[in-house]
């Protein structure tokens, strides 16, 4: 039975978990291949990308824009690139879904190109904060307007006579810094981004692969510049996609925190700006062993044996939180099964993702018996038993849902979560794939 299909779950205290479990393909590497395919000059073929909800609406609104996109029976993706200014204005507005990297990164691609392009989403998108993007791709030359509070529905009507940017970031974020650099390769002049910490560089990697030079600065104060000269063209390149760190997350804790565990995860990205969560764990008793290191489609990777550990707490500094955004929610799992108080710092990014995920992952896990306390940036949570015994939404968000079917398989009394289908958008089949370990989520309650 597919339990992935129901919108409600219920999590059960799991015995030991065991065996290996396949990871899909990295998202924010999926929606890059997809956009940079685009606009490259040629066929790009990808492998290993994801085919969850998120990447999916960023391939409809490419191929809205006049791209042609396939999947062969082999599961390899071809993309015939349009170039740089090859696409054109979509018939009808863009559903972005619940996807900020999709949305984000396309309003980059439209700024530059001669088309109007309207974009919207679900509950959670249309409440995200979109001035971050386009304030500067405003500055750049784009006409944009957008809903009070600069919020989607955002119409943009892009212009073939940007003029770079010289942004400087108040925030570390990949989307804002990628969707500059997309709208950058149009533009007149070299485009640069500063960031107060290094972001994930997927885009500066993927652009490299496309034969464009982009160079990167990691400043001693921690800050990250990245410098992108005009008159760049893409050349068609085949790209594989690794194993989400962020979503092998979830497995990697579950493990931990359940007795008996010994898993294993194969082909995980080990970019050092995604790998935060993995240092974390280590740093807090966790026995994560790392083999096969590799490089494989020109991103580091390495297969991970995790085996359940006892955890303390511990203070996470402000400079790692770039390189787990997207963990912090499992993390706090993690620290609700050790001992001890596990302090988060600088995480004030979290009110804007999915959900505020500080405030959900709070008020959730006060519910399940947990000490939690918190404030605009930051959290602390002292490790108890879980009681459980309760049901948590999702709000819209993947990473929460996930976060609690993996709080039950610790828990004294299941935990149901509701809003199950956002799983969909980053982990296809991540109830099956948990349940083949020794998870045990199920539409039912077990005695
Ligand atoms: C992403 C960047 C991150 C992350 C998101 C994916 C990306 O957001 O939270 O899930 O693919 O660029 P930031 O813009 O905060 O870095």
């Amino acid at each position: 039975m597919s339990c992935v299909s129901n919108n409600r779950l219920v999590s059960n205290r799991a015995s030991s978990l065991s065996g290996t479990i396949p990871i899909p393909g990295d998202k924010s590497i999926s929606h890059r291949a997809l956009i940079f395919g685009s606009l490259a000059i040629g066929t790009t073929k990808v492998r290993g990308l994801l085919e969850g909800d998120d990447v999916m609406c960023t391939k409809n609104a490419l191929v809205a824009l006049g791209v042609s996109i396939h999947r062969d029976d082999g599961g390899i993706w071809h993309i015939v690139g349009v170039g740089l200014n090859g696409m054109i204005s979509p018939a009808v507005p863009l559903d972005l879904g619940n996807s900020g990297t999709g949305v984000r990164l396309l309003m980059g691609v439209v700024a530059g190109q001669k088309i109007t392009a309207t974009f919207y989403g679900d509950a959670s998108l249309s409440v995200r904060p979109m001035a971050r993007i386009t304030d500067p791709l405003a500055k750049m030359g784009a006409s944009i307007t957008s809903r009070d509070g600069g919020l989607l529905p955002v119409t943009i009507r892009g212009t073939g006579d940007l003029m770079a940017a010289c942004h400087c970031s108040e925030v570390a974020s990949a989307q804002i810094k990628s969707a500059i650099l997309l709208a950058g390769l149009n533009a007149r002049g070299t485009t640069i981004v500063s960031e107060p910490h290094a972001s994930r560089d997927h885009s500066e990697s993927m652009l490299r692969h496309f034969g464009v030079s982009v160079t990167q600065e990691f400043k001693d104060d921690q800050s990250h510049r990245v410098h992108l000269a005009d008159g760049a063209s893409l050349r068609a390149a085949d790209i594989v996609v690794p194993s989400d760190p962020s979503s092998a997350a979830f497995a990697i804790v579950a493990a931990l925190i359940t007795p008996g565990s010994d898993i294993t995860l194969k082909g995980i990205s080990m970019n050092p700006l995604r790998t935060g969560l993995i240092t974390t764990l280590i740093e807090m008793g966790g026995n994560i062993k790392k083999s096969n290191q590799r490089i494989e489609g020109g991103e580091a990777v390495a297969d991970l044996r995790v085996r359940q550990s006892r955890l303390r707490g511990i203070t996470v500094p402000p400079d790692r939180a770039a390189s787990m955004i997207d963990e912090y929610p499992i993390l706090t799992v993690a620290a609700a099964s050790a001992s001890g108080t596990t302090e988060m710092l600088g995480i004030a990014e979290l009110r804007v993702k999915e959900t505020d995920r500080i405030k959900v992952m709070a008020e959730g896990l006060i519910r399940c018996g947990i000490k939690v306390d918190f404030d605009e940036g930051s959290m602390r949570v002292t490790g108890s038993n879980v009681t459980g015994g309760t049901t948590i939404s999702a709000e819209h968000d993947h990473r929460i849902a996930m976060s609690f079917l993996t709080l039950g398989m610790n828990s004294e009394a299941p935990i149901t979560v509701l809003g199950c289908e956002t799983i969909e958008t980053s982990f296809p089949r991540f109830a099956d794939a948990m349940n083949q370990l020794g998870a045990s989520f199920s539409d039912e309650r077990t005695l």
